[in-house]
């Protein structure tokens, strides 16, 4: 399994020919490794509404068939969009696919779609080549990462480091320690000047006081599993 880092809080997961994008927020991205017109994707996966995640969803949906998942209120704006192929699942939902699974957890966020469906924030937690990766999406820091990191044995977690719309980078070590994934990727940093951070700062405190470790990658990087 790989996992290519698209730029901003877009990663595109591949597994024996399956891809799966999540966020494909590409076009306006000033971080963006890809564009909407490149990219393949059997599946597109939303966090949640906001212009800087939902993105290109429904330009790539439309271009390659893939499946979208989203919460339901933004499903049904999706599907009014012409997506045909929309999964709709709540909060706690798991969702089959017939390349693995996806799962929506809670985040502390808000969210209204740039089309105006107000929609509640989610994380993922996604099930693809034998692998559990969990896209914390635009969560501020909460008690509950620690129960989720417990449910489920993550292999890699997609975190925000950014502060000022989620969770800073020394929030991010405490979230790390709660969720206990094996493998950390920082994201949603040094897009906007109100994001910029330091990852390597963040590595280093991660790995001096958990047990797990940061890969930061650049956009358009790839790390194997
Ligand atoms: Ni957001
Ligand atoms: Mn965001």
């Amino acid at each position: 399994m790989e996992i290519r880092f698209l730029g901003h809080s877009a990663f595109e997961l591949t597994h024996d020919g399956v891809t799966v994008l999540i966020d494909p927020f590409l076009t306006g991205n000033p971080k963006a490794a890809a564009s909407a017109e490149e990219v393949a994707a059997d599946a597109i996966l939303v966090t949640h509404g906001h212009g800087d995640h939902i993105g290109d969803t429904v330009a790539i949906a439309k271009r390659t068939g893939a499946a979208v998942l989203a919460i339901v209120e933004i499903a049904e704006e999706l599907r009014a969009d012409g997506v045909e192929n929309v999964r709709d699942p709540n909060l706690g939902g798991t969702v089959s696919f017939e390349w693995g699974s996806a799962k929506l957890v809670p985040a502390w966020h808000t969210s209204t779609t740039p089309k105006g469906t107000v929609n509640t924030p989610a994380g993922l937690i996604v099930v693809l080549g034998g692998s559990t990766i969990y896209h914390l999406g635009d969560t501020a820091l909460f008690g509950d990462l620690e129960l989720i990191g417990r449910r489920h044995a993550i292999d890699v977690a997609l975190m925000p480091i950014g502060g000022h719309y989620t969770m800073d980078r020394h929030d991010a070590v405490e979230a790390a320690r709660m969720i206990g994934a094996r493998k950390v990727i920082p994201c949603h940093y040094d897009t906007f000047p109100a994001i910029v951070t330091d990852a390597a700062a963040f590595q280093a405190d991660v790995e001096n006081s958990t047990a797990s470790e940061v890969i930061v990658l650049a956009p358009g990087e790839r790390h194997a599993l």
